[in-house]
């Protein structure tokens, strides 16, 4: 008998998730968002997310198996996100997998958020190498980890932002540049029409020995917002901030990423979370790695963004692994380290 088929569950914010995974293959996923409900209030309102994961749950877990032409009945274990993320949204998810798991009377596994997206890379292209420099760049974080084994060692973290996440960058600044919410896909839109060379913005912690790998996007969130408001004449290059915005993040992300790759002797950077979508830190990262030697593997866009299929391809290792289920009294952690 193979290894049993795992039902993966997110609802940290804004996205519901149900992914199918058995043996390390993606058998079928679907994901709902609530990202409309939340845009006339400039960011995700919890509570919304919350209720909109209430509705989505059960049509995306039937989405999912429909996709994977399997019913309830295969399920042989559930894996859901225990943290970190917004409260109620999380709740809502976990209820929903341990309904599911007392139901089908199969193990039930909490998974961290970020190790979610880290697994996702392993969907399409196998197992991780050991040990591999992995980039979470998304709304809520902005971390540079070292990684081995997920189901058995501890991810070292060699820098995380000191402030705002390089997503939550994208995101404000392009509320003052005057473009629509998400931030982040409108600014790497209209940057295609601008001069990435046209304003100097800073790149902030680059050339910090301390904290060599740490990052700081508030600074520039802030001279972003500065030339904005210096442009009185109601006749802003919105494209020329945008695409400089975007390069002086990529950038910094870049420089780093490949830098730690160098210093840990790694011959493998993977690029995850809702950022690594970003055509420019997609095309810098590319050619930063190919001048480095260094294998670049970045997931599809569809399993970069949050999805449940990460999570299941998470518990898919940890069942594998023989590690121990969670109780049925686990709770969520919104806080959680990793
Ligand atoms: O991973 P994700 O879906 O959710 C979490 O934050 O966990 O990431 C969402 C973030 C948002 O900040 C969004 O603006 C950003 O990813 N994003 C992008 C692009 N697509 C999504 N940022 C820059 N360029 C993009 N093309
Ligand atoms: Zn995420």
């Amino acid at each position: 008998m193979g290894s049993p088929i795992v039902l993966g569950i997110e609802s940290s914010c804004d996205e519901t998730g149900a992914g199918l995974v058995q043996g390390g293959r993606l058998l079928g996923h679907a994901v709902a968002s609530s990202m409309a409900e939340h845009a006339r209030f400039g960011g995700v309102v919890p509570e919304i997310a919350s209720r909109a994961h209430l509705h989505a749950l059960r049509p995306v877990v039937r989405q999912a198996l429909d996709e994977a032409g399997l019913t309830l009945s295969d399920i042989g274990a559930v894996a859901v996100t225990t943290g970190p993320g917004l409260s109620g949204a999380l709740q809502v998810g976990l209820a929903g997998a341990k309904g599911i798991a007392y139901a089908l009377d199969v193990p039930l596994y909490g998974v961290h958020h970020l190790a979610g997206h880290v697994a996702a890379d392993t969907l399409t292209h196998g197992p991780l190498p050991d040990p591999c420099v992995v980039l979470i760049v998304s709304g809520g974080h902005t971390s540079l980890l070292l990684v081995r084994d997920l189901a058995r060692d501890p991810i070292l973290h060699l820098g995380d932002t000191l402030d705002d996440a390089a997503g939550e960058c994208f995101d404000k600044v392009a509320r003052v540049f005057g473009l629509p919410y998400p931030g982040g896909p409108a600014v790497d839109r209209a940057a295609r029409e601008g001069d990435p060379r046209a304003v100097p913005f800073p790149r902030p912690l680059t050339g910090s020995r301390d904290e060599p790998y740490a990052f700081s996007f508030s600074g520039l969130k802030a001279a972003a917002a500065r030339w904005a408001e210096g442009h009185t004449d109601g006749k802003l290059p919105v494209a020329d901030g945008a695409a400089s915005l975007q390069e002086a993040v990529a950038d910094v992300l870049t420089r780093k990423a490949v830098a730690a790759c160098a210093e840990y002797g790694v011959g493998t950077l993977v690029v995850v979370g809702g950022v690594a979508a970003n055509s420019r830190v997609r095309s810098l990262a590319e050619e930063r790695c190919r001048a480095a030697g260094i294998e670049l593997r970045v997931p599809p866009l569809r399993l970069c963004t949050d999805n449940g299929a990460m999570i299941a391809a998470v518990g898919d290792f940890l069942v594998r692994a023989g590690a121990e289920p969670a109780p049925l009294d686990v709770s969520i952690d919104p806080s959680a380290p990793l």
